[in-house]
């Protein structure tokens, strides 16, 4: 029987420790939102973070731009927060409203403060984890993934580590992270992506797999290795018709096909989603008391 990685339930234990470390510290950390459009997942998302930031006491402020928000609007609402000395954590949830420019996103996370990027999106963190510095904020989802593996006392030392997808928010950063030599890290990762070919021959050698594509139950069973641990970081919208919403949550992994495979396995929901949030909280008190992570 696979063990299911509940992340939801570790999420509450961090709340409970993060919560007691702001109130000994006598102050308050403070993370602001950026938000434009009216991205579904994104609301979801936003959401939850609000909600957690209440529970472990984070001040979280959302700066809401309409759906025509303009480049420079963005721009001029990053700029105000970096100058905001009451503002210690700064996130601009993705993904922003199409633009002609596509790359604007990116000098988006760049212009945040590297101080207050409590996402690790900019170029100045991302680039510390590259050459293995720990001084720099790890992006949440690799971060909550790592954390939620270590505490359920799953090593990755050695192993093979198959990562599916390569997003910037995901993928990549979850590959330098988990090769770098940094605490239950020194993996052999491979990093697949829509390009890669004899994908089932990869995935089968992998000791952990973990998927980021965003297409529902993607991963089946002739996927999967015997005894390999699968982490799914799919958050899918499909129909369901026997529910009153129409739709429901699914992952990038065939579960109830994957999981007697597995020796262990993150649910959706209340895995690796709630994982993320935790450790964006995590990143705005350490950004609040000026640390940086030490893995
Ligand atoms: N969109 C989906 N996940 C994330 C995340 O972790 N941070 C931000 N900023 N946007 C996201």
């Amino acid at each position: 029987m696979a063990t299911i990685l509940d992340g939801k339930k570790l999420a509450a234990e961090l709340a409970e420790e993060l919560k007691s470390k702001i109130a000994r510290t006598g102050s308050r950390p403070k993370l602001a939102i950026v938000m434009a459009g009216n991205d579904g997942a994104s609301e979801i998302y936003v959401r939850n973070k609000l909600i957690y930031a209440k529970q472990v006491d984070v001040s979280a402020e959302l700066i809401r731009l309409g759906r025509s928000a303009s480049q420079n609007e963005i721009f001029d609402a990053v700029a105000a927060l970096n100058a905001d000395d009451t503002v210690h954590g700064i996130i601009v949830q993705s993904p922003l409203p199409p633009l002609p420019d596509r790359s604007y996103q990116d000098h988006v996370f760049d212009m945040i403060n590297a101080d207050k990027d409590v996402d690790g999106f900019s170029a100045i963190n991302i680039g510390k984890l590259c050459n293995g510095q720990r001084d720099c904020f790890l992006s949440c989802t690799p971060y909550g993934i790592l954390t939620l593996l270590t505490r359920n006392n799953i090593t990755l030392t050695g192993q093979h580590v198959v990562i599916i997808g390569r997003s910037r928010i995901v993928g990549r950063p979850l590959s330098i992270l988990l090769s770098q030599k940094f605490e239950n890290c020194n993996a052999t990762v491979t990093l697949c992506h829509s390009e890669s070919k004899n994908l089932a021959d990869i995935t089968k050698t992998a000791d952990a797999l973990i998927v980021a594509i965003g297409k529902p139950k993607f991963v089946g069973k002739e996927m999967v290795k015997d005894g390999a641990v699968v982490v799914d970081v799919g958050m899918n919208s499909v129909r369901d018709s026997t529910r009153a919403s129409g739709s429901k949550l699914c992952g990038d992994v065939d579960f109830d096909n994957v999981h007697h495979r597995c020796s262990a396995i993150t649910p959706v929901p209340g895995g690796v989603g709630p994982m993320t949030v935790a450790m964006l909280m995590q990143n705005t008190f350490q950004a609040s008391t000026k640390l940086t992570v030490d893995k």
